[in-house]
């Protein structure tokens, strides 16, 4: 799966372990799920455990459970369980309820203005990536700007993240595992400094308010402090890449089905069901993993106390029960899909990554209706976490 081929079609790989069964033992342990219902049922089930730091620790394989990276990971939003979830999850606040969306959307859509300006004067010289110029930088410059960032640190977050995802992949290398260590230590200097600035002077931005919060709640202002670090960390991280990849999958679906895409320049208000279908077809995130809370019956599988389980739910969305014809790309479906999660751990940022892509979209459908691509699409070679790292295209 990691080769180009795979990269660019993962879909047959997919078919192959459904052949192997609903729920199956992975050869480095746990079991790989793969059937959509099975996927939503444990992530709906309050009784599943995300694999916390405590978890973590208590793994035989210490160099990938125990790593600095995969510790840090474990102290974050997505790797608690309740009730210290309940606690930290809460103390977000409504980061993208209506109203703080709509102050937000200003700065999408300038954003969005000013990169589609910079592609579309790349393009009149010939050939250009759509993901160095557009993808992988709208959402840094979001995030950036939301929570107050010197645009200077932009390249700086964009590729200490790109790095320390290598700590959620499936098989992490030692190479890749000293990659995500150390940007994970470069992360945590950098928020660090940030939030002891925002506590000399505090301004109207998130870090601040997560800082407000946390000293109301918590008397000892390392723990208050380290909590904001966590949240201030885990959107960073969980906002880039994520977003990226939908933004870069959305504008390759569209470029490699021309007709859909003429359709959809006619038909701009079903953008929203476009985007849930780019998110099922190809989803930014392909796995998700949980823990088995005490002895469990999961399909005809019986998964003991501690196990893991891993949620293939890039194949789930093309499993052939959930979806008639799954393998086809089709904005006119009524796509369900698990890419954001399910349950307690539902993703915080989905409106905001809804907004992106629908402003890119909009704009892209608007200014450049001769686009097209021009070389074959990039990927970086993982399983977990798609990226694509280039996507050439031009203007007729
Ligand atoms: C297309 C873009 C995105 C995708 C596909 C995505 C996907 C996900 C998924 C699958 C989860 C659940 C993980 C689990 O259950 O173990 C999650 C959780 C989360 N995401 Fe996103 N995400 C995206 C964008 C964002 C953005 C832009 C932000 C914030 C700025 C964000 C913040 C969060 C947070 C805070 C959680 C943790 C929720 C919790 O555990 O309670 N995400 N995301």
């Amino acid at each position: 799966m990691r080769t180009p081929a795979g990269q660019a079609n993962p879909f047959p790989f997919y078919t192959k372990l459904r052949e192997m069964g609903d729920v199956f033992p992975a050869p480095w342990g746990g079991y790989l799920v793969t059937p959509y219902d099975l996927c939503d049922q444990v992530l709906r089930d309050r009784s599943w455990a995300v694999p916390s730091s405590e978890w973590r620790t208590r793994q035989a394989d210490a160099a990938r459970w125990s790593a600095p990276a995969s510790l840090q990971m474990g102290d974050t939003l997505p790797m608690l369980n309740p009730p210290d979830h309940t606690r930290m999850r809460r103390s977000m606040g409504h980061m993208f309820d209506r109203k703080s969306l709509q102050i937000i959307s200003h700065s999408v859509d300038r954003n969005t203005d000013r990169l589609l300006d910079r592609l579309t004067e790349k393009l009149q010289d010939g050939e250009a990536d759509f993901c160095k110029l557009v993808s992988e930088e709208l959402p840094v410059a979001v995030i950036g700007e939301w929570l107050g960032l010197p645009p200077d640190d932009y390249p700086l977050m964009r590729e200490l993240t790109h790095d320390q995802v290598f700590t959620q992949e499936l098989f992490p290398s030692h190479s890749q595992l000293a990659l995500s260590d150390s940007a994970t230590a470069r992360l945590r200097e950098y928020f660090t400094t940030l939030i002891r600035e925002r506590r000399r002077n505090p301004g109207n931005d998130p870090v601040s308010a997560w800082i407000r919060t946390w000293d109301g709640m918590e008397p000892d202002r390392a723990v208050a402090d380290e909590a904001v670090y966590s949240l201030a960390l885990f959107v960073v991280v969980a906002g880039l890449e994520t977003t990226s990849h939908l933004l870069s999958a959305s504008v390759r679906l569209l470029l490699e089905h021309p007709l859909q895409m003429e359709w959809l320049r006619t038909h701009p208000e079903n953008l929203p069901a476009v985007i849930d279908e780019v998110l099922r077809y190809d989803p930014p995130i392909h796995m998700i993993s949980r823990i088995a809370p005490a002895d469990s019956v999961l399909g005809d599988a019986l998964i003991r106390k501690d196990e893991m389980v891993q949620l293939l739910v890039g194949a789930a969305h093309h499993d052939p029960a959930k979806h008639e014809d799954a393998e086809l790309f089709n904005i006119h479906r009524r796509s369900s899909h698990l890419s954001f999660g399910g349950g307690i751990h539902y993703c915080l940022g989905a409106p905001l990554a809804r907004l992106e892509a629908t402003s890119l979209l909009t704009g892209v459908l608007r200014r450049l209706p001769g686009l097209r691509l021009s070389g074959t699409p990039v990927w970086a070679p993982r399983v977990a976490f798609r990226r694509l790292t280039e996507l050439m295209v031009v203007q007729d």
